[in-house]
């Protein structure tokens, strides 16, 4: 190869990292061997471990807590006029598993922090007598951050515009597994239009973290006798984790996108 070919594929390549810093998901690159043999011979690797260090649990909890406070200050849609305060998350940044659930309601909009009322009690007694778990071990979120006035449902203009903060904060977190409960996680995080009934009982990826739909705590109140079927959502997750259970996907699974958050 050319020094001049060299020179120029450096140019394209330059491009192209511009181009997908706009995409951070995207983050590998084809070099030709020439190239890569040159990058490798002028940039020496550290001695032990990779030329670019991997962030740190530390880095990812600073880098969340810097997504929350761009969270406080978001006027992206009009929900800020409204809230009392945004709410961000709730557990642990570096859990294995993540709750993500629809929007804040009347307690959480009080309160700051999400599922604390009576949906957020079904919740906690799902993790803590069901699952065996500590509410604190796991991590919790919502598609918005801000509640939506008299609880209606969420709009699509809001969700879109709040999606980001989720796909970051999902990417920091970057669980084992992802539980989505109820019909606005499940769509926005899958981008379906499928019902919950039709998207539960099947694993599903998120960027490549396991992903199982189940009821929102909510409907559950409303409909105790679906209880059952959350149940056998749940227990799916915590076959899971222990390691019983591979998160195999069926025909009727979803997959979103295909290339990895990390
Ligand atoms: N419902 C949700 O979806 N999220 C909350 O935080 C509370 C209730």
């Amino acid at each position: 190869m050319s020094s001049a070919d060299l020179y120029n594929e450096i140019v394209q390549m330059t491009r192209e990292l511009v181009r997908r810093s706009a995409h951070p998901r995207r983050k590998t690159l084809m070099l030709s061997p020439e190239l890569a043999a040159f990058v490798t011979a002028a940039v020496p690797a550290a001695p032990d471990g990779p030329m670019v260090a991997a962030p740190s649990r530390e880095d990812n909890a600073e880098a969340l807590a810097a997504l929350a406070r761009d969270v406080a200050a978001c006027t992206k849609c009009e929900l800020c006029k409204t809230r009392t305060q945004t709410v961000f998350s709730d557990g642990n940044p570096h859990a294995d598993l993540v709750f993500v659930g629809e929007a804040p309601g009347a307690d959480e909009d009080r309160i700051g922090r999400p599922f604390v009322g009576r949906a957020g009690q079904l919740l906690t007694d799902i993790i803590v007598k069901g699952m065996k778990m500590r509410r604190q071990d796991v991590y919790i979120c919502n598609v918005l951050k801000c509640r939506p006035p008299e609880n209606r449902d969420p709009l699509p203009e809001e969700k879109r515009l709040c999606e980001p903060y989720l796909i970051r904060q999902l990417e920091l977190v970057h669980p084992k597994v992802i539980c989505a409960l109820g019909a606005h996680a499940a769509t926005t995080l899958l981008r379906t239009d499928l019902s919950t009934g039709r998207l539960r009982g099947h694993w599903h990826s998120y960027y490549g973290i396991p992903l199982r739909v189940t009821y929102h705590p909510s409907y559950l109140l409303r409909k105790p006798e679906e209880k059952k079927k959350a149940w056998e959502d749940i227990q799916h997750v915590m076959r899971f984790l222990t390691g019983e259970e591979k998160a195999e996907r069926s025909s009727a699974s979803l997959s979103v996108p295909d290339d990895s958050l990390a």
